[in-house]
């Protein structure tokens, strides 16, 4: 695998974790941060072999947001190309064919949450804190949040986190949605590695199509999105994958799939 400097890549079995690895500000996603994570997840996308990808942080946060020193000497012109980046880097974040599970330790702020939103899971630790705190900088997000927030928990949620930039605690993000699950800080990867492992056995092909499906559905009209899926439900019924987890029910046995 490629050696990056603010962020590292480690594969075991068939989930990676990449871990942003700038501890000493609190892993802030400058563009050296952005194009590396840009790099790897073109990587990912392309490894039929990984199944389950796992985003954490290093240290006492996910990520702390854009770097502020870096954002602080950029003009108009700089800011689109940052902003770009970022959003190439997130669209390919939501569109890669393996399932995304953010483990969300620490602050989790501005780009931060950014990241987490353009995952597919989110599950905090009970001490991370969450937050879009732009404004008090006299910007707003620029990675995605105005959108994929209001997506998740609603425009009105997402209005208030962004006019206060209001810090929120664990326990208040899963009450409105924004995180799947919390968990005790000390299990925070053994709750998120389990949940990768399930992944792991699960038809691969009906896995990645299923998020396929879930995602581009959410842009079309109802009567589009419920087509898509009877059609992917169909072409399913032709995977050597859908025979073998069928068989191994009626045989009262685990499925061996392929991922074909
Ligand atoms: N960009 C650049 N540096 C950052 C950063 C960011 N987003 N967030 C934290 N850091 C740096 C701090 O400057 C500090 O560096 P220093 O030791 O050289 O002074 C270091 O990380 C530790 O942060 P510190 O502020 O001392 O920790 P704290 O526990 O007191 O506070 C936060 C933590 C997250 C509340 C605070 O760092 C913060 O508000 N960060 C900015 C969050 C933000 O606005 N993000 C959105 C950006 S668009």
């Amino acid at each position: 695998m490629a050696s990056y400097t603010t962020i590292t890549l480690v594969k075991d079995a068939h989930t990676a974790l990449l871990t942003f690895n700038r501890p000493d500000v609190l892993n802030a996603l400058s563009t050296t941060v952005a194009n590396e994570m840009l790099d790897a997840l073109l990587g990912i996308g392309s490894d039929a072999d990984t199944r389950v990808l796992i985003l954490t942080g290093a240290g006492r946060s996910f990520i702390a947001g854009a770097d502020i020193s870096e954002m602080a000497a950029k003009d108009a012109h700089e800011a689109r190309i940052y902003s770009e980046l970022g959003h190439r880097c997130m669209n390919t974040l939501q569109d890669l064919p393996q399932p995304v599970i953010a483990a969300v330790n620490g602050f989790c702020l501005g780009g931060g949450l950014e990241v987490a939103l353009a995952c597919d899971i989110r599950i905090a630790a009970e001490s991370a804190q969450f937050g879009l705190p732009e404004t008090i900088l006299g910007i707003i997000p620029g990675w995605g949040a105005t959108q994929r927030a209001a997506r998740l928990v609603g425009t009105a949620k997402t209005k208030e986190m962004i006019f206060t930039g209001a810090r929120i605690k664990a326990a208040e993000a899963l009450a409105m949605g924004l995180v799947n699950r919390v968990v005790p800080d000390g299990h925070l990867m053994d709750t998120v590695r389990g949940m990768a492992e399930q992944m792991c056995r699960q038809g691969q092909t009906a896995l990645r199509n299923a998020k396929t499906v879930i995602n581009r559905g959410i842009g079309l009209s109802l009567d589009k999105a419920l087509r898509l899926e009877i059609d992917t439900f169909v072409d399913l019924f032709d995977t050597p994958d859908r025979r073998e987890g069928m068989r191994a029910f009626l045989e009262k046995r685990k499925p061996d799939f392929t991922g074909a």
